[in-house]
């Protein structure tokens, strides 16, 4: 399958403009123009994370790179909300940036995005929320949000203080909701996508699945370890906080746990261990796999090698439609719903 292929039909395709019902959520660090662009032009759409860069002219310099990259196709940008408010300052600005520059995709997590449904839909854009609670996103619909992304615990990043799989929210937000519902979280091979759409999703939210990708700015040292994982090579940390963490289990990883199984509960206590910079230095710039907490799901066990974004988008589709097609013949001739 090529990304001359004819696009598929489901509600997130028409909604985000995009040939493939795939969502490459956004990656703290990570997603650049390069990694957005590659996954843009392969038919998926990615976003763009404003808070990766030291400024927010860094940030405009980078949507102008990713425009040129993305040779006309529509790209996205996600903003992330904080529960400590002090932390959402720069938010306003992202979105304006964003729209000056553009963009009409977003991706939005955290509490109370309503505002930014407002400004986004004023600027004319279309904007996901991504949540871990059934009743977050139906706050969302209610505050105006074009589709809602579920995601449950074996999401790699901050799958929120939910302890239900992704397989049990989608039914769950499915009886409710009326926009769009997307399954976040564990994909990592194309038959959970037709699994996905065949249970009714209007399509998926990817990050761990794509962390081998050849334009994944990260340390090929780094992305090697990680195509020879297993699915069990994923852990929670930092529970104890209130925002816990799925990450690589790594060196860091287990000092964090020693630590919270020893009464630490608070970031101060955690010291740099628990800041993402530890990690953005020493393991995607660095190569050192024992370096900072990095966000990471059980999808890794379906990432063999090293590869352009393309070819695993490619292959995952054509998974999917191999076994969709294969779905349909267990209906039997005349059976009706
Ligand atoms: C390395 C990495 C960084 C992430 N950073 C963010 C982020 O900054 N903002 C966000 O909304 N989600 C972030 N996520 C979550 C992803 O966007 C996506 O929702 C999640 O990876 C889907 O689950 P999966 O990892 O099982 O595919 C991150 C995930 C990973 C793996």
């Amino acid at each position: 399958m090529t990304a001359t292929a004819a696009p598929w039909r489901t509600p997130l395709t028409a909604l985000f403009g995009v040939r493939y019902p795939v969502l490459a959520g956004g990656l703290m660090w990570l997603s650049d123009a390069p990694y957005v662009a590659a996954l843009v032009r392969a038919g998926a759409m990615g976003f763009m994370t404003p808070r990766s860069f030291d400024s927010l002219a860094v940030f405009r310099q980078e949507l102008r790179r990713c425009r040129e990259l993305c040779q006309g196709l529509p790209f996205g940008v996600n903003l992330t909300l904080s529960n400590r408010m002090e932390a959402n300052h720069e938010v306003p600005a992202q979105v304006g940036v964003a729209i000056e520059e553009g963009v009409r995709h977003f991706e939005t997590v955290g509490p109370s995005p309503g505002v930014l449904f407002e400004r986004i839909h004023a600027a004319g854009g279309v904007v996901i929320h991504k949540c871990a609670f059934v009743e977050h996103a139906r706050k969302a619909e209610a505050a105006g949000a074009d589709a809602v992304a579920l995601v449950g615990m074996e999401a790699g990043g901050h799958p929120g203080m939910n302890e239900l799989p992704t397989s049990v929210l989608c039914a769950l937000a499915l009886e409710t909701l009326q926009v769009p519902v997307v399954w976040g979280g564990g994909i990592g091979h194309g038959r959970q996508i037709a699994a996905a759409l065949a249970m009714g999703c209007a399509g998926v939210v990817i990050g761990t699945r794509f962390l081998v990708g050849d334009e994944v700015g990260a340390h090929p040292d780094y992305k090697d370890h990680l195509a020879g994982q297993p699915a069990q090579a994923s852990t929670v940390v930092l529970r104890s906080t209130g925002n816990p963490w799925r990450v690589l289990d790594n060196g860091t990883a287990r000092e964090v746990r020693r630590r919270e199984d020893a009464g630490a509960r608070t970031y101060p206590e955690f010291g740099a261990l628990a800041l993402g910079r530890t990690g953005r230095d020493g393991a995607y710039r660095g190569g050192d796999i024992d370096e900072g907490l990095l966000s990471m799901g059980p999808a890794i066990g379906f990432a063999r090698r090293r590869e352009p974004l393309q070819a695993i988008v490619d292959g995952l589709m054509t998974e999917a439609a191999q076994v969709l097609a294969k779905v349909r013949q267990l209906v039997p001739a005349g059976t009706h719903a």
